[in-house]
C-alpha cells in the first residue's frame, strides 16, 4: 500500500492527490485522505482506484496545510469505501493511516469494543485509531507510543489530529521515509511521491517513532530515546520515475534493459584481470554452502543464480521461495551464506526468510535494487543491482539486473575459490560486456512479437519449457503471461513434461520452448518433437543462425548468439514482449493488473 503525509504552507489535497499517483503502483483499491482544514480534520474516501477519490474531491473540497493520504490493497476487509484508510474516532478527531499487519487485533478489538468503542470497518487498521484515541491525553506522540506498545504486528503508521500541528508516525517492518523541505515537511512510503519536493530524505528503522512538524523532525524510539538519523540525498531524477513517452511503463522498462545492463555491470568488470569487483566485505573461502531465498520474479533470479553458483564456484547451492525456506527449519550453520533477492527490499516473506536464515547463524547478502529498504539494513553486504526505479507491477528490467548480479556473484566466488580459470572468467565476462547490445538487437525485433501475439492471444493457456539455466527463463515467462494477460500459463523443466504435463498437449496449446544453442540443445529438440508429435504449437526461441528448428516448430524467434549461460538475459525479452503484446490485445491493464501489487509487505 501506499502512504503520503504533508505539512506545511501548500494545500495538503494537492500534495497528496499527487504524492499518491506515484504511489499507486503499490497498491490500488481503494484510496482516502484526512486533512486539517479550518472546520476541523475532515477525511474523504472511495473505494477503486485513485480517480475515484479524485472525482469525490471535486465535490467535497478540502483546503488545510496538514494532511494524510494512502492507497490501499486489500489484506483485512474486502476494497469497500468504510474499509478503506484514513480511519477515525468517533468523533472524527484522531486519522490513522495503516500499512502492514496487526496481528493480535481480534483481541483488541474485542477489548476496545467491551469498553464501549464502536467500529465502522472490517479491518484491523482501525483499531489503531482507538487505541491512540484511549492513551491520549493531550500528547499525540506520547499517544501513539503509548498505543503501540500494545500492538504485535507489522506497521508503518501514520497518524493526524485535529488540535496538532504536527503528523505523528512510527515503522516496524512496512518502509517509511520522510521527505525534508523548508518550512514543509513531507512523509511517504516511497521515494519517488516525493521526488517533486525534495531530494533530501530520512529512512525511519525499524522500530522508529517520529514527529514531523513543518520546522523540523524528532525521532524517538518506543521508550522515547531520541535516535539520531541521517538525511540522504536522492539522486533518482523524477523522469527516470515516469513513463518517458512510452504507454505502460512496463515497456519503458522492458527498453531500459540495455542500459540497466550497462548500470549493473559497469564498473564492476575486469576483464583484463579476469574478475569482478564487487565491494563486498564477505570472505568467498568462508562460506560452505550458499541459501537463496527470493519471492515472484526474484525468486527465478535465484533460481538462475544456483545454476551459476554451482557451475562455476562449485558452492552447493539451495534455492526456495521465501515463504517455504521461512518454515521449513533450514539447516543452516556459520559457514551458510543467505542471499536474499529483491527488487523492493521490502517483500515480507523475504525478509522474515532473510531473518530465519541469521537466526540460525548464517551469513548474509542483499541483492537488491531499492537503496536504504529494510533488507539492505540488515544483511552484512549489499550487493545493488541499480535497476533504477521499477514501476510496472510485473517486474522486467529488476530481473535482468538480478540475473547479471548473480552471473558476477558467481564469477567472483568461482574467482576466488580458485575453481574458475582466468581464461574461463575472461571468456564469460567479455560476453557479458556484449549483453546490452544484445539485448538491443532482441529489442529491435519487437514487431515480430507483435505477430505471434496477434496469432496466439486467444489461446486459454500457455505452456513455457526450458532445460538448465532456462528452466527459470521459462518459470519466468509464464509468470509474466500470467500476471498481465491472465492467461493460465504453466512453466515445466522441458525434461520432466513427459512425465505429466505432456497429458494437456493439444492442437490448441501454444508450447513456448526455451531452446538456444548449448549443452542441452539436443534434449530440448527431442522434447519439442514430443510436443509436435501429439499437435501442439511450438514457438521456439533459438540462438541465431539455427535453421533447421524452423522444420520442427511452427515459429521461431532468434535470439544473438552469447555463452550459454547468459542466454537466459537475450530470451527473456521476447517472452516479457509476448505477455506485454498479449495483455494490451487483450485490454488488460498493463501496469496494475488486477489483485497484484508491486511490493507485497504481508504475509
Ligand atoms: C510481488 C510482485 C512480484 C515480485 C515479488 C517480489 O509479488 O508482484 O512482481 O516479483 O513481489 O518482489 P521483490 O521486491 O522482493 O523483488
Amino acid at each position: 500500500c501506499g502512504i503520503v503525509g504533508y505539512i506545511g504552507f501548500r494545500n495538503a489535497t494537492d500534495v497528496l492527490i499527487d504524492g499518491l499517483r506515484r504511489l499507486e503502483y503499490r497498491g490500488y483499491d481503494s484510496a482516502g485522505v484526512a486533512v486539517r482544514t479550518p472546520a476541523g480534520l475532515r477525511v474523504v474516501k472511495r473505494s477503486g482506484k485513485l480517480a475515484a477519490l479524485e472525482s469525490a474531491l471535486k465535490e467535497e473540497h478540502l483546503e488545510g496545510p496538514l494532511g494524510i493520504g494512502h492507497t490501499r490493497w486489500a489484506t483485512h476487509g474486502a476494497p469497500t469505501d468504510p474499509n478503506a484508510h484514513p480511519h477515525t474516532t468517533e468523533d472524527g478527531r484522531i486519522a490513522v493511516i495503516h500499512n502492514g499487519i496487526i496481528e493480535n487485533y481480534l483481541e483488541l478489538k474485542e477489548a476496545l469494543k467491551a469498553r464501549g468503542h464502536r467500529f465502522t470497518s472490517e479491518t484491523d487498521s482501525e483499531v489503531l485509531a482507538h487505541l491512540i484515541e484511549e492513551k491520549y491525553q493531550g500528547d499525540l506522540f506520547q499517544a501513539l507510543k503509548e498505543a503501540l506498545k500494545e500492538v504485535r504486528g507489522a506497521y508503518a503508521v501514520v497518524v493526524a489530529h485535529e488540535d496538532h500541528q504536527e503528523i505523528v508516525a512510527a515503522r516496524t517492518v512496512s518502509p517509511l521515509v520522510i521527505g525534508l523541505g523548508e518550512g514543509e515537511n513531507f512523509l511517504a512510503s516511497d521515494v519517488p511521491a516525493l521526488l517533486p519536493y525534495t531530494r533530501r530524505m530520512v529512512f525511519l528503522h525499524d522500530g522508529d517513532l517520529a514527529r514531523i512538524t513543518r520546522e523540523g523532525v524528532e525521532v524517538t524510539d518506543l521508550q522515547g530515546n531520541p535516535l539520531e538519523r541521517e538525511a540522504v540525498e536522492i539522486d533518482w531524477t523524477l523522469e527516470a520515475a515516469e513513463k518517458g513517452g512510452f504507454p505502460h511503463y512496463m515497456l519503458k522498462e522492458i527498453y531500459e534493459q540495455p542500459w540497466v545492463l550497462e548500470n549493473t555491470l559497469g564498473g564492476r568488470l575486469r576483464e583484463e584481470e579476469g574478475d569482478v569487483e564487487l565491494g563486498l566485505g564477505l570472505d568467498p573461502m568462508a562460506i560452505d554452502r550458499i541459501h537463496v531465498i527470493a519471492c515472484g520474479t526474484a525468486a527465478y533470479a535465484g533460481w538462475y543464480g544456483k545454476y551459476l553458483l554451482e557451475a562455476l564456484a562449485r558452492i552447493p547451492t539451495e534455492w526456495d521461495v521465501a515463504s517455504e525456506y521461512r518454515y521449513r527449519d533450514p539447516v543452516v550453520d556459520e559457514r551458510t551464506l543467505a542471499i536474499a533477492i529483491s527488487q523492493s527490499g521490502e517483500t515480507i516473506d523475504t525478509l522474515e526468510g532473510l531473518r530465519e536464515a541469521k537466526r540460525k547463524g548464517a551469513r548474509t547478502l542483499g541483492v537488491i535494487n531499492a537503496k536504504g529498504s529494510s533488507i539492505t539494513r540488515e544483511v552484512e553486504d549489499v550487493l545493488y543491482i541499480h535497476a533504477g526505479p521499477e514501476i510496472g507491477v510485473a517486474s522486467t528490467k529488476a530481473y535482468m539486473a538480478m540475473l547479471a548480479a548473480m552471473a558476477m556473484l558467481a564469477v567472483h566466488f568461482g574467482r576466488r575459490r580458485g575453481i574458475l580459470s582466468k581464461e574461463e572468467a575472461q571468456r564469460l565476462l567479455k560476453e557479458m560486456r556484449k549483453l546490452p547490445r544484445l539485448v538491443e538487437e532482441v529489442l529491435e525485433k519487437r514487431p515480430l512479437i507483435a505477430h505471434l501475439a496477434e496469432k496466439y492471444h486467444q489461446a486459454q493457456d500457455f505452456l513455457f519449457l526450458g532445460r538448465h539455466v532456462q528452466a527459470p527463463t521459462a518459470y519466468e515467462g509464464a509468470l509474466k503471461l500470467k500476471e498481465i494477460s491472465y492467461i493460465h500459463a504453466e512453466a515445466y523443466p522441458a525434461g520432466e513434461m513427459k512425465h505429466g504435463p505432456i497429458a494437456l498437449i493439444d492442437e490448441h496449446l501454444p508450447v513456448v520452448v526455451l531452446a538456444t544453442k548449448g549443452p542441452l540443445y539436443e534434449k530440448t529438440l527431442s522434447n519439442i518433437q514430443e510436443v509436435r508429435a501429439r499437435g501442439g504449437k511450438v514457438i521456439a526461441i533459438a540462438t541465431e543462425g539455427d535453421m533447421e528448428i524452423g522444420k520442427l516448430a511452427q515459429d521461431v524467434f532468434h535470439v544473438p548468439e552469447v555463452h550459454p549461460l547468459l542466454a537466459p538475459m537475450v530470451s527473456v525479452v521476447p517472452l516479457q514482449l509476448l505477455a506485454y503484446e498479449i495483455a494490451v490485445l487483450l485490454g488488460r491493464d498493463v501496469d496494475q493488473p488486477r489483485n497484484l501489487a508491486k511490493s507485497v509487505t504481508v504475509e
